[in-house]
């Protein structure tokens, strides 16, 4: 898998990839969180391409002048557990610590053991915050 900056020719596969992997949500239009997310200096999508050209694998990462964040870590079901996701995460690691980004962080739904499986064997800890939000676009 080679991984590189997602292209506009991406987008399809890159929200088929996110539907497989059950990351959207009726409140998050990803077509939308792509075009806000690459419209940005600070923030980019890393896709995984396969030999044959397929999207196999994606995270978006950015910072906000303080810390990263990665967001739409996913790895096509039928190629999980090969060191994709791994590979993925340490991609975006390298993006953020080369803009002199401290520390990454990233959110997980509580139920979701699996991806806590996954981030414990990479070496992240769970912090105990509450995360606090408001939406301000009015919905
Ligand atoms: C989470 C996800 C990206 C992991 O990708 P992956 O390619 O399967 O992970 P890797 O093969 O790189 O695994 C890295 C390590 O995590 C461990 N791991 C991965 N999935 C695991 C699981 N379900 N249970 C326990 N450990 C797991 C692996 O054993 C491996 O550890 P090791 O290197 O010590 O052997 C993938 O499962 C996925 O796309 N899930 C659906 C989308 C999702 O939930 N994204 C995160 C949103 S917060």
């Amino acid at each position: 898998m080679k991984i590189r900056p997602f292209a506009a020719a991406d987008r399809a596969a890159v929200i088929a990839l996110w539907q497989a992997c059950d990351l959207t949500r009726s409140w998050n239009d990803p077509d939308t969180d792509i075009s806000f997310c690459i419209s940005r200096a600070e923030s980019t999508i890393l896709v995984g391409e396969a030999d044959d050209g397929r999207i196999v694998a994606s995270v978006m990462c950015g910072h906000d002048g303080h810390r990263g964040w990665l967001y739409y870590l996913a790895v096509d079901p039928t190629l999980q557990k090969s060191g994709h996701g791994r590979a993925m995460v340490a991609a975006a690691e390298a993006w953020l610590a080369a803009r002199g980004v401290p520390k990454v962080m990233l959110m997980v739904r509580p139920e979701n053991d699996k991806v806590r499986a996954f981030y414990d064997a990479l070496g992240y800890a769970i912090e105990e915050r509450l995360v606090f939000s408001r939406r301000l676009d009015g919905r």
